[in-house]
């Protein structure tokens, strides 16, 4: 379970997550690792973590997911717990208000269990504090009372993993980071990957779909299994009232133009995005925040939801002094790109 991100604007090709979302996700989630598509690298050494510490008997050390929304870091948590034979909690960042609230998670755990803190950059510094000794030494400091009378009592805790999920390490507080002994990133999938996931999928719901019509949604999904899951309910939902038990490409096609999903995945606000740079600030650089001002969107939300996918295409390009739109976002949006322009003539507009 993660987070549900309150949309401005009800947007297919978000990657956070909607109630439909939420009951499928659950599902379509691949429970061990060998059944998980893509991510090949941080599959394989967790494989080995998981193994190394199963031979020990032991629990897995710390584990750091991050990347961009979407990319299955709760199914990952998940599959730890499978693979590990342990329980999972599911909890988040800002769901943990109180140092008291961590404390009751904490010693509620069982030996070797799994806590998934989803957002877990967004833990207030009183509860991180908390963490850091339940992390290191399996121990929390509990302070009962108020004023002059109170005192602290320190509890012991069984050997846990804590696997915390997160869009950018960045964010985290050196502390936090330094006490995960596995930290990996995710990746964007690749067409072919979300295909596979896509027909995968199809299988478990029970709906047909061609090669050529899931590689059709795949190539406009983004990159991510969760916007691919979802283009997959809604060309269902076309080829069904046009009399298709199977989603072919055309079937697929027609769903994606009634969404205004371009042949790129791109959709009104990656658009917009884009335009905003080209038309208001001449392709840029220009700052994160004005374009955020600009399209009233904030600024994180552009950065962490948006931008990946823009960077992964080379539409978007990140400098020191802000960002640009590449050629090939000018080409795509048939816009002329003005070359006569360097980007050191374009620094006025920054900002205003
Ligand atoms: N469903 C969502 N993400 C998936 C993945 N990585 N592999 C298989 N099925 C998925």
């Amino acid at each position: 379970m993660e987070t549900t991100v309150p949309e401005t604007e009800e947007r297919l090709t978000a990657p956070t997550v909607t109630q439909e979302d939420e009951s499928i996700e659950l599902s379509l989630r691949p429970k061990a690792l060998n059944e998980y598509i893509g991510q090949d690298k941080a599959k394989e050494n967790l494989r080995v973590y998981i193994q190394a510490a199963r031979g020990r008997t032991e629990a897995l050390d710390h584990v750091l997911l991050y990347g961009p929304p979407g990319l299955g870091k709760t199914t990952l948590a998940g599959i730890i717990s499978n693979e590990m034979g342990t329980n999972l909690r599911v909890t988040s960042g800002p769901a943990i208000e109180k140092a008291g609230d961590l404390a009751a998670l904490l010693t509620n755990l069982n030996q070797g269990d799994i806590l998934f803190i989803d957002e877990i950059h967004r833990l207030s510094r009183q509860v991180e504090e908390v963490l850091y000794p339940a992390m290191e030494d399996h121990v929390i400091d509990i302070i009962i009372g108020k004023g002059p009378a109170a005192r602290s009592i320190r509890l012991d805790l069984p050997p846990f993993t804590l696997v915390g999920a997160t869009t950018r390490t960045g964010n985290l507080s050196a502390p936090l980071r330094d006490r995960f002994g596995v930290i990996l990133r995710l990746e964007l999938y690749t067409p072919e990957q979300l295909g596979l996931i896509i027909r995968r999928s199809a299988e478990i719901l029970g709906i047909g779909i061609d090669r050529d019509g899931s590689l059709e949604l795949a190539a406009r999904a983004r990159g991510t299994p969760r916007i691919a899951n979802r283009l997959l309910k809604r060309a269902r939902d076309f080829a069904q009232v046009a009399g298709k038990d199977t989603i072919d490409v055309e079937s697929a096609r027609t769903a994606l133009v009634a969404m205004e999903i371009d042949e790129l995945g791109l959709d009104s606000i990656d658009r917009r995005v884009l335009l905003t740079m080209i038309e208001q600030y001449n392709g840029g650089p220009v700052g994160l925040e004005t374009i955020a001002a600009t399209i009233g969107e904030e600024a994180v939300t552009i950065e962490d939801v948006y931008e990946p996918y823009l960077l992964q295409i080379g539409f978007l390009g990140r400098t020191p002094r802000g960002r640009i739109a590449t050629p090939a976002a000018y080409a795509h949006l048939g816009k002329r790109y003005p070359s006569q322009i360097l980007p050191e003539d374009t620094i006025a507009f920054e900002g205003i």
